[in-house]
């Protein structure tokens, strides 16, 4: 097993070099320092040869509408900074999960690259932070007057002990039911708003012999259980699980898990095999009533030439209108970043209106930034725009928001042999006990 796992492990590595290579994009050699650029600089970091200026940026955004969103904001940083070499580093897997385990390896073989994509909360604090692998931006921050225009709750979330350790690049919204507008009026049923109304649309969709729900691989299921959670304890039920406030093991937990239960029973077959474009595009192509996948479903669906409320119709998920479960990618800058100078050149970019109006409208995110012009995104993201205004806003659990890793981890073996075996009462033991031992439970 343990030789299995680290063959896996290499495989990954080789992965992540193979798409380096084939990812990096060198330009012409160096000719003048971009105009008016002085790269602010936390640490004072070793001078590099004109000759060798590059930035190694490593994400999961590969494909499906995420890379072309990444395009879009590296053609922002080309214009800027045409002498500097942009290596993109991706590694292919929905959520991350490949990526990050090549990342873990990196970091641990003290070859960091030289700037991440990473999500602001327990995953930031929790791992990088804790792990001393990334370094303060509070210089850059006061250089580049951020703090004005980054929202004010998303602070907290990417600092520790008064320093801020990255830089958002969105917001997305993970409570989001995707849903197919021609199959739910064909068959005559309304957009639920309640997890009973949802499943009663299920039914009758499964008895005209539609797939009610389209699902993917695992981090897919931890993706519609952690709304599920919210949709039936509410807010402050729901805050409460990562507060140690709400009992893992009380009968309105138990409740949840029976309504995610009954949901699986409705889903796809294969769906362990479907990575979560598979799933979402299910739902575009008429091939299934429902999915529940965070918003960068639309930025995929875009990519596709679908056309809003036409292929696609979308609602908070089931028990949560009026709230917003987010998450938000950011970038850090590496501690021993082989190019220091050229992260910092980088997260300027990433940090910039510029940069942001590029990204978020093909990613399907909306802006960290509080200033970016909202015309330049579509009715979906306009939407978005305004719930996050006005909803309550709660953290995700699979996007790194709620809970650290090792938690998350636990949480992951627990469902993972719940899917096996659809034990609720053992699931539910396994959740208490990995709040016990990762988490504030005592
Ligand atoms: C999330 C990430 C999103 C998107 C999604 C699917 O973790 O924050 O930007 O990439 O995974 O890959």
């Amino acid at each position: 097993m343990k030789k299995f796992v680290l063959t896996l492990m290499g495989l990954f590595v080789i992965l992540s070099v193979v798409l380096s290579a084939c990812a990096s994009t060198p330009t012409a050699a160096p000719t003048q320092p971009p105009s008016g650029e002085q790269p602010a600089q936390p640490t004072t970091p070793p001078a590099q040869p004109a000759s060798k200026q590059q930035v190694e940026v490593f994400s999961w955004w590969t494909g499906g509408g995420e890379a072309a969103g990444l395009e879009a904001m590296i053609k922002v940083f080309k214009a800027r900074y045409p002498d500097i070499e942009f290596i993109n580093a991706a590694v292919a897997g929905g959520a991350g999960t490949n990526a990050r385990a090549v990342l873990a390896s990196r970091l641990q073989a003290g070859d960091p690259p030289d700037s991440w994509q990473g999500h602001a909360g327990q995953e930031l604090i929790g791992t990088y932070v804790a792990g001393n692998q990334i370094l303060p931006l509070n210089d850059l921050y006061e250089a580049e007057g951020w703090l004005k225009v980054m929202p004010e709750m998303l602070i907290p979330l990417i600092s520790d002990n008064g320093n801020i350790y990255s830089v958002p690049v969105n917001i997305h919204r993970a409570n989001v039911l995707w849903y197919n507008p021609k199959i739910l009026k064909d068959n005559n049923i309304a957009v639920p708003t309640t997890i009973d109304e949802w499943f009663a649309a299920m039914d009758q969709l499964k008895a005209a012999g539609v797939t009610p729900l389209a699902l993917g691989e695992q981090w897919t299921k931890m993706h519609l259980l952690e709304t599920v959670l919210l949709g039936t304890l509410g807010v402050e039920g729901y805050n409460g699980l990562w507060t140690g406030e709400m009992d893992w093991g009380s009968p309105e937990v138990k409740v949840a898990l029976e309504n995610f239960a009954k949901l699986l029973t409705y889903a796809n077959s294969d769906s362990a095999s479907l990575s979560w474009q598979d799933a979402s595009q299910l739902v575009v192509n008429g091939d299934a009533a429902f999915n529940v996948m965070g918003d960068w479903a639309e930025g995929y669906f875009r990519e596709l030439g679908k056309t809003p409320q036409v292929d696609y119709g979308w609602a908070p998920t089931p028990g949560t209108v009026g709230v917003f479960q987010f998450l938000s990618d950011s970038f850090v800058l590496a501690a021993n970043a082989p190019h220091p100078d050229s992260a910092i050149a980088w997260l300027k970019v990433a940090g910039s209106k510029e940069g942001q109006e590029a990204f978020n409208p093909v990613k399907g995110s909306i802006c960290a930034r509080t200033d970016c012009d909202k015309s330049l995104f579509g009715e979906y993201l306009q939407s978005a725009m305004n719930d996050w205004a006005s909803n309550a806003v709660v953290g995700s659990l699979t996007h790194g928001v709620v809970a650290n890793d090792s938690w998350k981890s636990e949480i992951d073996t627990a469902l993972g042999l719940f899917v096996q075996g659809g034990d609720v009462n053992g699931f539910q033991s396994a959740l208490v006990a990995a709040c016990k031992s990762s988490g504030p439970c005592k």
